[in-house]
């Protein structure tokens, strides 16, 4: 595995440190998006908040603003607290304890392993998608993956394979040969390096994962109000806590929308109707006026950025 890691691993900016914040801050950011969209996110936000300190000062809005086109901000929100954790009751030192690490904001078992395997070189497993797909067709693990049964076989199995030797190049190593050559739909059997030792009858099947629930539709409305180059926006709660979106209707005057457009959100698949609203036509809310100038700067979820863009015709950022 390691001479396999060492010819053919793939160079990643957060395999080129071994600071424990630059590596929460990847896995953070790795927990939901792939590796290509990250990495621009990842270089851009280690300039902006270069440590547990800097990160733990910032203004919730820069946070997620940095994070902004990422999705799923409860991450950013989780960092955000960890780093604040950490600046205040650590002194702004990374624990090096699976038991202290876990206590943490957004931190689980696999996050706070890969901290500990990837700064701390330390002997402990971890299984995300990749590992888990690899593991479960090494071991012939026939269990949903997403059970309790079939990830417990997938953790007891990686762990017993983790070295003492290297163990954080051999995590990364398992990975790897995870995210290239045991990929889910055509493994690349031919050049896997431990082929002689895979117990898969067939690892086309492999995961098995249970069935989804269908996704549920959705349907929300937003009004687009413009006055002398400033835009009326709303503060959103919940789903996008602290971000700025479209201010919401409940009955459009006219019947035909300026802009749809439909985006996936968890279990739902939403879609999004933009109208032209006039000023007494919606209830006031948390909502502000913005200069068009000033968005640029200022969080606005992805599914409305968007919106905003063809509205105004302009071109992405
Ligand atoms: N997915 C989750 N963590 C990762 C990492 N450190 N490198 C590549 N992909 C990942």
């Amino acid at each position: 595995m390691l001479r396999w890691y060492r010819e053919n691993g793939r160079e990643l900016p957060w395999r080129q440190t071994r600071d424990p914040y630059a590596i929460l801050v990847s896995e953070f950011m790795l927990q939901q998006t792939q590796v290509a969209t990250v990495i621009p996110y990842y270089r851009e936000w280690l300039r902006r908040f270069p440590d547990f300190r800097a990160l733990a000062a910032a203004p919730e809005m820069d946070v997620l603003h940095a994070w902004q086109g990422l999705g799923y901000y409860s991450r950013a929100r989780n960092l955000h607290a960890t780093a604040r954790i950490i600046a205040a009751d650590f002194n702004g030192i990374c624990p090096q304890t699976v038991t202290e690490l876990i206590g943490l904001p957004g931190i689980g078992r696999y996050t706070a392993n890969a901290i500990l395997t990837f700064a701390f070189d330390r002997p402990v497993a971890i299984v995300e998608a990749n590992i888990g797909r690899l593991v479960a067709r090494l071991f012939n693990i026939s269990a949903p993956l997403d059970s309790t049964e079939g990830r417990n076989a997938v953790w007891s199995h990686t762990s017993a394979l983790v070295p003492t030797r290297a163990p954080g190049a051999f995590n990364s190593a398992l990975m790897d040969l995870g995210a290239t050559v045991c990929i889910a739909r055509l493994p690349k059997c031919g050049v896997c390096p431990v082929k002689k030792s895979c117990r898969a009858s067939n690892p086309l099947t492999l995961p098995v994962k249970r069935p989804r629930p269908k996704r549920k539709r959705l349907g929300e409305r937003h009004a687009f109000i413009l006055e002398s180059e400033r835009i009326l926006l709303q503060q959103c709660d919940r789903r996008w806590r602290g971000m700025w979106m479209l201010p919401t209707i409940s009955s459009p005057e006219s019947k035909t929308p300026l802009h749809v457009s439909k985006f996936p959100f968890t279990h739902h698949e939403v879609t999004l109707r933009v109208f032209a609203t006039r000023l007494g036509q919606i209830e006031t809310r948390a909502q502000r006026w913005f200069p068009l100038r000033q968005l640029n700067s200022i969080p606005i979820p992805a599914p409305h950025r968007r919106a905003i863009d063809a509205l105004l015709l302009r071109p992405k950022n």
